[in-house]
């Protein structure tokens, strides 16, 4: 328990097979309680049983903080509703990544190199060519990621870090550019070095060589803003996954190549896909939302309503919050009018009246409405999730980065409680 932000305060006892045991306690900046059980183990013998890590402190982190119960949400102590409205995705990037909100020179030089480092190697784009046009971005997203290690070979974990990171941060862009063209059949954009790194994106979707593309600004301020909500959120399954990797000290594109594939389930960040194919089923279905809430309700039908419920959020979301507002004015400025959002909003009103949800504490989540505000810009469904992937990656460097240079940091092993069968001898096939 080495941060200095952390606080020893008394001890928690504990009485295990009547004998009682002494724990540390430690208080952490926001007045967060954890009970050291490090040496339990080795003192008593047993183990913690927590499926699912509910209750589980896997590290000690100074990145984002959340109070799921009053619905905060801060990077680096900054309230995320102010940096959603004076910041943009490069500088909450570089705090993020780095600490502190950047000076002038730091901005520009981190931008110089966001830039000047998108290009992706010729050889990758044949990598492209061996996937089927039905192959799902975020497969190509997390291959293409694992990749870049080959061609950056002096990437191991005790290599130049920060060059590797904006490598990362610069290409992903491109990479995920280049995985919707190639589904689209369309030839490639380039990366341009004038645009800023959301207007980048856009343009290497969007532009085709016989004519000029102009990234609207209302697009590129869309975009901009939920790159900025996503861009971290503690200890969630993909940055765990993140973190898990790396502590074996896999090299930074392996990891973060794991933690892409982590954010792809629907439990996760592949929720704002599965919001849009949950939307449309029901406007297909005529429209009839109260069915749906009655269906989720049921637990024999396996149904949940996509971007509900969160495993820290107790009260409200605050990024859902944001998006809400956010998808009345993004659809309004480019003058889209989608049924959709008045499913979602219907749903939204009904399911916080109903008891079930109530009880349950379950509110939209940020992939609620991030899905509607893609599909307005013209983005298509099955690239919500790398875009997803793009705007967490920030989150996921820092991540791997504080627990990289966290002194005496373990590589991640949690046990478990064997269930199975007791020792028994082997039996002949013949004998079966
Ligand atoms: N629809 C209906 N019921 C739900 C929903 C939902 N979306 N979410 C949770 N519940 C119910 C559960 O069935 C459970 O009911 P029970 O107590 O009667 O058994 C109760 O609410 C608690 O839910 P858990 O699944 O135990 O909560 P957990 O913290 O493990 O899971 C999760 C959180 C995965 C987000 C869950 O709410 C869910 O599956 N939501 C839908 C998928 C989604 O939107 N994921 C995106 C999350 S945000 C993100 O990752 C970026």
């Amino acid at each position: 328990m080495e941060n200095e932000k952390m606080t020893l305060t008394k001890t928690a006892k504990l009485v295990l097979q009547e004998q009682e045991y002494e724990l540390p306690t430690f208080t952490g900046s926001e007045g967060e309680v954890g009970i050291d059980i490090s040496q339990l183990r080795s003192k008593t013998g047993a183990i913690t049983a927590d499926s699912g890590y509910g209750n589980t402190g896997s590290c000690q982190s100074a990145i984002t903080f959340i109070d799921g119960e009053k619905g905060i949400l801060r990077y680096r102590g900054y309230p995320i509703e102010e940096l959603a409205e004076k910041s943009n995705f490069t500088e909450v990037s570089y705090l993020l990544i780095f600490g502190h909100l950047p000076n002038k020179k730091e901005l520009e030089k981190f931008q110089f190199g966001l830039t000047h480092h998108s290009l992706i190697h010729e050889d990758m784009k044949k990598f492209y060519e061996g996937f089927p046009p039905t192959a799902h971005p975020m497969g190509i997203l997390s291959s293409m990621v694992s990749s870049l290690s080959a061609f950056y070979p002096e990437a191991g974990y005790n290599a130049d870090v920060e060059l590797n990171i904006i490598r990362l941060l610069s290409k992903l862009k491109t990479i995920a550019a280049f995985s919707y063209k190639k589904s689209i059949g369309q030839p490639y954009v380039y990366p341009r070095n004038d645009l800023s790194y959301s207007a980048d994106m856009l343009h290497m979707m969007f532009a085709v060589p016989s004519e000029v593309y102009e990234v609207p600004k209302v697009l590129e301020e869309a975009l901009d803003l939920l790159l900025i909500l996503h861009a971290d959120h503690e200890q969630n399954c993909s940055t765990s996954t993140v973190r898990m990797v790396g502590s074996s000290e896999a090299n930074l594109f392996a990891s973060i190549s794991a933690g892409i594939c982590a954010l792809w389930g629907p439990l996760h960040g592949g929720a704002n896909q599965q919001v849009i194919t949950m939307l449309e089923k029901i406007r297909d279905d005529g429209g009839d939302y109260k069915k749906y809430i009655n269906l989720a309700k049921d637990k024999e039908s396996k149904f949940k309503l996509m971007g509900f419920g969160h495993r820290v959020y107790k009260n409200f979301d605050p990024r859902a919050k944001i998006l809400k507002a956010s998808a009345d004015k993004v659809l309004e400025q480019l003058g889209v009018k989608d049924p959709m959002l008045d499913i979602a909003k219907n749903l939204e009103e009904i399911a916080l009246k109903d008891p079930f949800f109530i009880e349950r504490k379950l509110y939209p989540n940020v992939d609620f409405y991030s899905g509607i505000i893609y599909r307005a810009m013209g983005i298509p469904t099955n690239m919500f999730t790398v875009m997803f992937a793009l705007g967490r990656l920030p989150g996921w460097i820092a991540q791997w980065k504080e627990m990289r240079e966290t002194p005496g940091a373990r590589i991640y092993r949690p046990r478990q409680i064997y269930v199975g069968e007791t020792t028994r001898s082997y039996v002949a096939l013949e004998k079966r």
